[in-house]
């Protein structure tokens, strides 16, 4: 039987390049549910192509277009010999029951923010394996998702392409023999910039990643080096590793993906192009390799590689990733609800860039932090913090 693949959050850049891959894989591999949040254009034109069991579109005013889009297909109709009828769904708490589905081997978890964390969870508790583009869920939940996982013999997939290189680098030694991770990351493109030039930034600017084409909010995200903030508390849940043993190094050619230094002073990196088709396929095959459409690596183009420091005074997302880690419990849901509030402000031009880093601090002051061992709980923090976001913006307009 085909491994059946589903894609939350298939017309994204994860998601499209997801297709792309599976596509490529051949009949070993079967795309069963598709879900979309607005885009229902692509999402009908994904149906059309891969001819998925079902499809989700999590926008409730979205829904009647996607039938309309469709409408008249055979895969909608169910007619021309389809083996299997096809059903739509709609809104995001359909994603929880559909994870489940008996036709679901894989979730490939890739929509943005905390709005995946109930689905991520739910595909954790079914079993399934779980292959985590949408990071914010381990970075909000880690210990209640790893531990599902574990009671239930879900298996956790990075698709990160610096978590699925530690992943990699692993398989060199045994947990006991790590020494550090050491996290890459372009440095984004305000790379070397000063508090004071970060004061003029422009969405536009911001949106320029240097070496990755992604979608808006991680853009953001690389800019602030948010994202690296993110990527270690998802490193440390994804890893068992304490944050002090995960460290960030700065390379602009984002060829080293990541490092696993061990005991004895071997240092593990797995290299490949910028490219988000090689983990997400590694996330899908693991643990065997195949070919795919992954571009290859020439370091004889490259010529050089280079790692810095991150400068933690400029970019202050990474030393209250520390912090954040440290305090446990609720602190890390506050930390990314701050942080998504922020940037969907500053991407309306509701916000100045520096002014996100602000309201994070902000946030993080005033949380008095609990064990955020339920999902209410840890939902109530992400609130809270949104409201806070909400309640600073309604005070300095
Ligand atoms: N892009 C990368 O290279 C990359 C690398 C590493 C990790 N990641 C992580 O992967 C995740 C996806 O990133 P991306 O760059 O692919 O994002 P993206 O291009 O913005 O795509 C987001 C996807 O999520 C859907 N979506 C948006 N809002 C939603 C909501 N409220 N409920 C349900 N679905 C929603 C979107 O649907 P519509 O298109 O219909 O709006 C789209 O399919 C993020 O967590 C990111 O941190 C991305």
């Amino acid at each position: 039987m085909p491994q059946g693949i589903a894609i939350l959050g298939s017309t994204g850049s994860i998601g499209r390049n997801a297709l792309r891959v599976i596509e490529a894989l051949g009949p070993e591999y079967r795309v069963v549910g598709l879900s979309a949040h607005r885009n229902v254009e692509l999402l009908a034109q994904q149906v059309r192509r891969y001819r998925p069991c079902w499809a989700a579109v999590t926008h409730p005013g979205a829904v009647a277009e996607f039938h309309a889009r469709l409408e008249g297909s055979a895969r909608h109709d169910g007619k021309s010999g389809d083996r299997e009828p096809f059903a739509i769904f709609s809104g995001t708490d359909r994603l929880v029951e559909l994870v489940q589905r008996d036709d679901v081997d894989t979730v490939l978890t890739a929509v943005v923010g905390a709005v995946g964390l109930p689905s991520a969870l739910a595909a954790a508790a079914a079993g399934k394996r779980l292959a985590i583009a949408n990071k914010e869920p381990l970075v909000i939940a880690g210990q209640l998702l790893t531990r599902t996982a574990r009671e239930h013999g879900s298996v956790l997939l990075p698709v990160d392409s610096e978590h699925s290189a530690v992943f990699q680098a692993l398989r060199s030694g045994s947990a006991g023999e790590v020494q550090r991770i050491l996290l890459t990351g372009s440095g984004g493109p305000f790379r070397g910039a000063s508090r004071a030039d970060l004061e003029q930034v422009t969405r536009e600017q911001a949106l320029q990643h240097p070496t990755w084409r992604m979608g808006p909010k991680i853009t953001v995200d690389s800019a602030t080096l948010m994202n690296k903030a993110l990527e270690v508390i998802e490193a440390h849940w994804l890893f068992g590793v304490p944050v002090e043993k995960i460290e960030v190094l700065i390379h602009p050619e984002s060829i080293v993906h990541s490092l696993v230094e061990f005991v004895d002073g071997s240092v593990v990196a797995q290299l490949g192009a910028p490219d988000m088709c090689l983990p997400i396929q590694y996330a899908l095959t693991h643990p065997r390799r195949v070919a795919g459409v992954a571009p290859r690596l020439r370091l004889e183009e490259i010529g050089a590689l280079h790692f810095e420091r991150p400068d933690p005074r400029t970019f202050r997302a990474l030393p209250l990733a520390y912090e954040v880690a440290r305090a446990g419990g609720t602190a890390a849901a506050v930390f990314n609800a701050a942080n998504e509030a922020a940037v969907a402000e500053f991407l309306t031009g509701h916000l100045r860039f520096v002014q996100i880093l602000e309201l994070v601090e902000h946030c993080l002051d005033r949380h008095p932090v609990r064990s955020g061992t339920s999902l209410e709980e840890l939902l109530e923090a992400d609130a809270w913090a949104r409201e806070q976001v909400r309640q600073k913006l309604r005070q300095t307009v």
